[in-house]
């Protein structure tokens, strides 16, 4: 079973962007841990990141022509992005899992982070656990296509 990872804009500045919400670890120790995850889980697991809107959407159009399934943490995509929604609801709406996923809980932050435009047509959502919100994502998938 494959699935991407997708992360937005900023992601790959983890570690040194705002420690104090996003804690100290890097996009690479994300990858590593979620290789790690994959195969505990029997999942083939890609991450990947880009800052730009237009590469996210070709990644969701990817999943659905290779019938990858995807945990996606669209950062400040999530808050506005329409075409993205468009994009990933092609996704669910083509049986597969999307698993949206947060660091930190928006909900708790300021009222722009409190409107996710992605979590209407996301399997389901998963904020606040830093990166362990990426494993339970994985979990999600996995005990869905066991
Ligand atoms: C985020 C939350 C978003 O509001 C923010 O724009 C991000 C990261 C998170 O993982 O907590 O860039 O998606």
């Amino acid at each position: 079973t494959r699935v991407l990872v997708l992360n937005g804009p900023n992601l790959g500045r983890l570690g040194v962007r705002e420690p104090e919400i996003y804690g100290h670890a890097t996009l690479a120790d994300l990858e590593k841990a979620a290789g790690k995850w994959g195969s505990e889980l029997d999942l083939a697991v890609e991450v990947r990141q880009t800052d730009d809107e237009a590469t996210l959407l070709t990644w969701l159009h990817e999943a659905v022509d290779t019938r990858a399934h995807v945990v996606l943490n669209p950062a400040a995509f999530t808050h506005y992005s329409y075409g993205m929604r468009d994009a990933a609801a092609q996704v669910t709406g083509s049986g597969l899992t999307l698993v949206e996923v947060h660091l930190s809980n928006p909900a708790t932050r300021e009222s722009f982070r409190h409107l996710s435009v992605v979590a209407g047509v996301a399997t389901g959502s998963i904020a606040g656990f830093g990166f362990e919100s990426y494993r339970l994502a994985l979990e999600a998938v996995a005990s869905r296509t066991r």
